[in-house]
């Protein structure tokens, strides 16, 4: 069905028309004076110049079509031109019940033109452990996917895991210098390798930072690294084998750390997956004359007239022919072009790696890797910072590693919800679970991606104020009311009547326009309209709440319709908050 903005402006729209002005004026949105009125139109004021006319006469005679209109309660021309609209009680439950009927969808409409979109997020680099730097892609993206997805679009999750490069030759090169007897440094070795790796994840974990931490200080190891790198990508036999081993033992752990995010990927692929594309790519585009030497490396200009900041060309191959994270990313390109034709690619990283991705996406295009109307879209997310402002570490000063983070989280919580004494322990745990997750991602969705924010323990888990658990607690509290009601009645078949409250009405508008509100988080990217979406709606339930006497109302068809729009409250929060990618629990 037709949002709810859209169905009230094509009746103002309507009415300019018939008054003879252009129907685009009759644009209307949401009040910013709910004292005055529920939705506004400016339409008089923008078409006064354009008619010779003061505004208030326009709005007048819009006002005067409008009049009797069984949508409205009441359209107000105001001086000097403006137009205040309050809709009818009848119209709004209608339109509620509608929605009501759509279980599944709650009336939102799917794109007219669906497209086929990936979303690369997440990103980890295998064998380093997953960090806070990763999260946000994580959260961010998960949620961009769920929205783009549900919106009715063909999305595909592609987690991109940094396999690839110097952190390989390291590992390779550290388990060498320990255990040089292992047979995949025969180099005459032909037979079969192990099933079974020859380290296990907490091994591989401490390899890393090891080998790097020794490369730094010592050349001959660095040299002897990159060497391992360099026949690695040649398909030294026993270090393919061992990278295979790294990937599965890595990829295991990253799903179980993943899963625990509630965070799912549709591709598994990574960066060395794309690497078989790169010879022809890079072929191609030396013979279509758009790489040429410079310095002894492979270059493609991307400069465009408009920059007004520098832009570097955007190297292909370094000058000892190795490929590049550029060379990889277009590279990726090209296989998924050729597996998936994607109309659209959205890439969730840091926002500081912004210019590599203008970088590569104009060379894609350029180069034509990318149809001319593929969608390459960056969405470059802030830092997570600690309460000093800067980038999150742990109390020591160390990088600090998801799975504690996460449960830093979920041991708050427990302790917050333990204290309220209602929830034996058992219980307490698997809720502190559930609403610690929630606790995290709606803390960080909540803010802008492209903004910094603060990681505050405290503010995200308290059950006040726009937090995620102050969200599961409206939930709770709606299924709490449901449940008792459905004791003796049955949920189906429920009608909104007209409301009969300030308050009330207050929270139909805001569950009827969850279909306009999921519009703009989509089409613009923003998982953040959504939060502050529920957080609006989650406070007009709980002022309704407060002045209403729910489950002890006489008038039964009263009763029944305050509980349709529970229902319908519920359905819209817990719908939104999955596309967030977090549940509610049972109770709390
Ligand atoms: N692995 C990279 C990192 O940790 C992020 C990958 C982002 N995606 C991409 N297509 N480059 O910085």
């Amino acid at each position: 069905m037709q949002e709810i903005l859209e169905r009230i402006s094509v009746q103002v729209a309507d009415a300019f028309e018939a008054a003879g002005y252009d129907r685009k004026l009759g644009r209307v949105t949401v009040s910013n004076r709910p004292d005055l009125c529920e939705y506004q139109c400016n339409g008089a004021m923008a078409g006064a110049k354009t008619y010779h006319k003061a505004p208030f006469m326009i709005a007048d005679e819009v006002a005067d079509r409008l009049s009797g209109n069984a949508m409205f309660a009441s359209v107000e021309s105001v001086k000097p031109g403006f137009l205040n609209i309050r809709i009818s009680g009848d119209f709004l439950a209608d339109y509620a019940n509608q929605m009501a009927e759509d279980r599944e969808r709650l009336g939102l409409e799917k794109e007219a033109y669906p497209r086929s979109i990936i979303v690369d997020y997440g990103g980890p680099n295998v064998a380093k452990p997953l960090h806070v730097g990763h999260l946000r892609s994580a959260i961010i993206g998960e949620a961009v996917k769920r929205i783009t997805r549900f919106a009715g679009n063909e999305v595909l999750g592609d987690i991109h895991l940094g396999d690839w490069g110097l952190q390989m030759g390291l590992i390779i090169t550290e388990l060498h210098e320990r255990r040089p007897d292992l047979v995949y440094f025969d180099a005459d070795y032909q037979g079969a390798y192990p099933e079974e790796a020859p380290f296990t994840i907490s091994e591989l974990e401490e390899i890393y930072p090891c080998a790097s931490g020794k490369s730094k200080e010592d050349e001959a190891y660095h040299a002897a690294a990159m060497q391992a790198t360099n026949e690695l990508q040649q398909g030294r036999r026993g270090y393919r084998a061992l990278l295979d081993h790294i990937l599965r033992v890595s990829v295991t752990d990253l799903k179980r750390n993943y899963e625990n995010l509630q965070v799912c990927f549709d591709l598994w692929k990574g960066e060395s997956d794309a690497q078989l594309y790169i010879p022809a790519m890079v072929e191609k585009m030396k013979q279509d004359g758009f790489a040429y030497f410079s310095e002894g490396a492979l270059v493609v200009d991307v400069a465009e007239k408009s920059d007004t900041k520098e832009m570097p060309p955007c190297m292909i191959l370094k000058s000892d022919g190795s490929s590049l994270y550029n060379t990889t990313d277009l590279a990726t390109l090209v296989m998924r072009e050729e597996l998936y034709q994607p109309q659209e690619i959205i890439y969730v990283v840091d926002k500081r790696q912004e210019l590599h991705f203008t970088q590569c996406f104009r060379t894609a295009r350029k180069t034509g890797i990318v149809p001319e109307d593929t969608r390459l879209i960056f969405l470059g997310f802030g830092t997570m910072n600690g309460r000093d402002g800067k980038p999150f570490k742990t109390r020591d000063g160390g990088v600090m590693r998801l799975e504690n983070l996460l449960a830093d989280v979920n041991a708050k919580m427990l302790e917050k919800i333990l204290a309220g004494g209602h929830m034996e322990e058992e219980e307490a745990r698997k809720t502190a679970g559930v609403v610690g997750l929630a606790a995290l991602k709606y803390g960080d969705l909540s803010n802008q991606a492209s903004k910094d924010y603060v990681f505050d323990l405290d503010r995200f888990t308290s059950a006040e104020g726009n937090t995620g658990p102050y969200i599961l607690y409206t939930i709770v509290r709606i299924k709490s009311i449901l449940k008792r009601y459905e004791e003796e009645n049955s949920l189906d078949g429920l009608q909104m009547l007209s409301p009969a409250s300030s308050s009330e009405k207050e929270l139909m508008q805001l569950a009827a326009r969850f279909g306009d509100n999921f519009r703009i988080a989509y089409e613009e990217l923003a998982p953040h309209k959504l939060c502050a979406y529920i957080y609006d709606l989650s406070n007009a339930f709980n002022r309704f709440y407060h002045e209403t006497k729910i489950l002890t109302e006489e008038n039964k068809a009263q009763k029944s319709s305050w509980i349709a729009l529970l229902a319908l409250t519920r359905r819209i929060l817990e719908k939104c908050i999955d596309l967030l990618g977090f549940e509610a629990p049972e109770r709390m």
